[in-house]
């Protein structure tokens, strides 16, 4: 199975970018990669391209339509706030048994490397009983933890490991997506994290030199 779960330590770490950068290696490479942002937040329906799921469909060569965002991502919020949130503001609330089962039938369907998007971190609330990493362990899919290189990282990204952990969920690679003007560089986070995130495979996305990371994740994950 080539189906990948891609979360993070937070919202806006690099999980879309990465996404998007693996869908076009694949592409490159001559496969038919398929993608799911299946619960979407900030959601503007006049600018569809600008979100997630319009960068995805981008990606992969598809047009950015009324059934195309239907087809990859169906739960779309308005409010840029966490799901349960954002949800709560509609008057709606996200189906847990029924995104999971949306998520199953996606794998199912795959036939070539297929991306599902989580949404915000691993520990980001969906409803009042489950978060992304039930989303995760429900799905049965292993998964690509996406973090920084801030100061900080190092315990953001310990902490979502555990959580994953925790629920049994199998964690493919950790991506450390090289963070912008941080005082702590790429070398050093990935030193520290290797001694503290063991059977790992830990990936380093340089901002420089992205390609190098893409075509290793790309390669660990298919
Ligand atoms: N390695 C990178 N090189 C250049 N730009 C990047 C890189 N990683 C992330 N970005 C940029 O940082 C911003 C946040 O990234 P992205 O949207 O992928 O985060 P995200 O984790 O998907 O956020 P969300 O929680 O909203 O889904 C985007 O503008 C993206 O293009
Ligand atoms: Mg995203």
């Amino acid at each position: 199975m080539e189906a990948q779960f891609i979360t993070g330590t937070g919202t806006d770490i690099g999980k879309t970018w990465l996404a998007c950068a693996l869908l076009r290696y694949w592409r490159g490479e001559g496969r038919q990669p398929s993608a799911f942002k299946p619960v979407l937040s900030g959601f503007d329906p006049l600018s569809p391209e600008v979100s997630d799921a319009g960068a995805l469909l981008a990606a992969l060569g598809r047009e950015v339509s009324a059934a195309e965002l239907d087809a990859i991502a169906p739960w779309r919020l308005k409010a840029p706030l966490s799901p349960d949130m954002a949800a709560a503001k509609e008057g709606r609330r996200i189906d847990f048994d029924e995104l999971v089962a949306f998520s199953r039938r996606a794998i199912a369907m795959a036939d070539g490397p297929l991306l599902i998007e989580g949404v915000g971190g691993v520990m980001a609330p969906l409803d009042d009983r489950h978060t992304v990493r039930d989303w995760i362990a429900g799905s049965s899919l292993p998964c690509v933890l996406v973090t920084g290189s801030y100061l900080g990282s190092l315990s953001h990204a310990l902490t979502a490991l555990e959580a994953l952990q925790g629920v049994g969920a199998r964690v493919a690679a950790i991506a450390v997506n090289e963070t912008q003007d941080s005082t702590v560089s790429l070398d050093a986070t990935l030193e520290s994290l290797s001694h503290h995130a063991t059977n790992v495979p830990l990936v380093a996305i340089a901002r420089r030199r992205p390609q190098t990371g893409i075509a290793r994740l790309a390669w660990l994950l298919c």
